[in-house]
């Protein structure tokens, strides 16, 4: 049985990709920072692991890699993450809040693999990271965002060494763009929903081998330049 360990699954993005890998027939190891909360538990089944994670706490990810306890994974989606205030404004940022950010966004996508890699080595599998192409510098030409956008602008230099890293156990790294959607982070009035984003991804993921591990790729296939 193929499996998946994914960070977030409460909401959004995180609990769609549970629900669709789940009805592919997966094992999904979904994690929730504090309480699973109604929609993650309701899809309670014997392939659904559900296990605590905070990203930002590294007794926490060493909790979670006991508890897998070698676990042979497909697959890894760092799914969690943080917008940060709305408003980031040249003026209004606060150096607080920047690292709070870059903590979720940036740093922990490492430690997870830091900590997890070993468990994709057997199967050869992907270690993917929600990034956004807010973090594309090529592609910026709105400015301000700069809490969001330097992290997600980090974490695509974090996957594009990590895919030179692990390229010797076989296992492939890259960044997805999940477009705009419809969740508390995206707002209401998102161009796509989760079914839509989650559903183009795993197409996405199944298409990825270790000659375009280390790409930053949208939703719908497409190469974002970085
Ligand atoms: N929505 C969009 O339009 C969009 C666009 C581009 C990229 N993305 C990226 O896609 C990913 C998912 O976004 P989303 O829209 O689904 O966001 P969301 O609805 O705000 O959900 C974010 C998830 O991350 C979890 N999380 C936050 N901090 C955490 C921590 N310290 N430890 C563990 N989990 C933590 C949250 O857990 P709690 O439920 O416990 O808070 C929640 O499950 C993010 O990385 C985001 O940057 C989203």
């Amino acid at each position: 049985m193929q499996q998946l360990l994914i960070t977030g699954a409460n909401r959004g993005i995180g609990l769609e990709f549970t629900q669709q890998y789940l009805a592919q027939g997966w094992h999904v190891y979904a994690t929730y920072r504090q309480q699973p909360g109604e929609a993650l538990a309701a899809l309670a089944c014997d392939q659904l692991t559900l296990l605590p994670l905070d990203v930002t706490e590294d007794d926490s990810i060493a909790d979670l890699q006991e508890q897998l306890n070698g676990a042979e994974l497909d697959l890894i989606i760092n799914n969690s993450g943080v917008f940060g205030p709305k408003d980031q404004n040249l003026g209004t940022v606060s150096r607080q809040q920047w690292l709070e950010v870059l903590n979720v966004n940036s740093v922990a996508p490492l430690m997870l693999a830091q900590a997890l890699h070993e468990n994709l080595r057997a199967k050869g599998g992907t270690f993917a990271v929600l990034s956004s192409r807010m973090g594309s510098i090529e592609g910026n030409d709105g400015g301000a965002l700069y809490l969001y956008r330097s992290s997600k602008a980090a974490v695509n230099q974090v996957v594009k060494s990590l895919s030179i890293d692990l390229k010797q156990f076989g296992i492939n790294v890259v960044a997805l763009h999940p477009g705009w959607v419809q969740t508390d982070m995206g707002g209401a009035n998102a161009s796509i929903n989760t079914h839509t984003s989650v559903n183009g991804l795993r197409q996405v993921i199944t298409k990825i081998v270790p000659a375009n591990s280390g790409q930053f790729i949208n939703y719908d296939g497409t190469a974002i330049a970085w």
